[in-house]
């Protein structure tokens, strides 16, 4: 049976997921947008690269209408606006907690057993809208954030030791913002920790441009945000899910005691499979990296409150 990936925003990151989903194949698309004609043309566009690049998935574009995105098996959420220079994550979420809460409600009507994948900013806030407002179990809700922040890292690394990126594993955990949490001591180039390859300033100033990654592509487009990077990491997960792959990845899970945090969703390692996430891995910690994990839950848990005190 063929399997369906709805992607709801066909913008920047949305658009790109869309394609990076048929050019493997790994199920047909649904683009689903507000704007006129947008999501229907990109998906004819990719429609139409499809005999040169050589696959079969579908692609269709629906405005406002969610009956093509019927019992999805995925439904990965990009809808919203992103940041311009000077803009925080944090300071999208009074728009984008209504835009997410809309499409949550409906992509969850039509798709009651779907897996939501959440990527539009601030990430962690938006899982919880997309968790209460979809009444999912927590394991079918999570947030892209860890896989693209952990990229961002091993870019870095490989280009700061002149190694193939093939080589580079990394581990960023925390909420997606200012106060992620890298972990040098469990990135590694060939299982190699960097902290034997690096001096400690110089992985400092790389775990600084990692926390800083987002920021400095904004500032580079400066009429919105990354999104190449976004939809590549997007798409993993999606693919570890739809072919059951059980891949341990940093993601953006509900966390009920693990790690010690409690009712909040944060970065941390997890097993991606069928069913969505089916394991949190808890990995030890330094009182140090503990103390900047919470910290960083707690920058989550006031943007948590502040949509409280919104009204949503
Ligand atoms: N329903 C469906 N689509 C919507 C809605 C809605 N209620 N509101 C906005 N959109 C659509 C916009 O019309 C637009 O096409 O979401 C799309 C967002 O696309 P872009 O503006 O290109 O933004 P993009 O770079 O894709 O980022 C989307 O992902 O990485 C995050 O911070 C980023 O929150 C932002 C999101």
């Amino acid at each position: 049976m063929r399997r369906k990936v709805t992607v709801v925003g066909a913008g920047h990151v949305g658009a790109t997921v869309a394609m990076r989903v048929a050019e493997k194949e790994l199920a047909d698309v649904v683009l689903v947008d507000i704007l006129e004609g947008v999501p229907a043309g990109k998906a004819l566009d990719l429609m139409e690269a499809a005999p040169i690049e050589m696959h079969d998935s579908k692609i269709t574009g629906a405005t406002n209408d969610y009956s093509e995105a019927k019992d999805s098996d995925i439904v990965i959420i990009t809808a919203g606006v992103p940041r311009k220079p000077g803009m925080s994550r944090d300071d999208l979420l009074s728009t984008n907690m209504g835009i997410v809460g809309t499409v949550t409600k409906e992509a969850a009507t039509v798709a009651p057993n779907a897996i939501l994948i959440v990527v539009s900013n601030p990430l962690d806030a938006m899982c919880h809208v997309a968790l209460d407002v979809s009444g999912f179990p927590k394991n079918r809700v999570m947030g892209m954030a860890g896989i693209l922040d952990s990229a961002r890292f091993r870019t870095f690394i490989a280009m700061e030791l002149g190694v193939s990126v093939e080589n580079t594993h990394a581990f960023v955990l925390g909420g997606h913002g200012d106060t992620m949490v890298p972990l040098p001591r469990y990135s590694t180039v060939a299982g190699i920790p960097i902290t034997e390859l690096m001096p400690p300033e110089k992985i400092e100033a790389l775990v600084q441009r990692t926390r800083n990654g987002g920021a400095e592509i904004v500032g580079l487009l400066k009429t919105g945000s990354a999104y190449y990077a976004p939809a590549s990491a997007a798409v993993e997960m999606a693919e570890a899910i739809l072919k059951d792959k059980k891949k341990i990845l940093p993601c953006a899970a509900y966390l009920e005691g693990e790690y010690g945090i409690k009712n909040l969703f944060v970065g941390v390692p997890v097993k991606l499979g069928a069913g969505g996430v089916e394991e949190i891995i808890e990995i030890t910690l330094t009182d140090d990296e503990k103390k900047a994990l919470q910290a960083s839950a707690n920058a989550v848990q006031n943007l948590v409150d502040a949509m409280k005190r919104l009204g949503k």
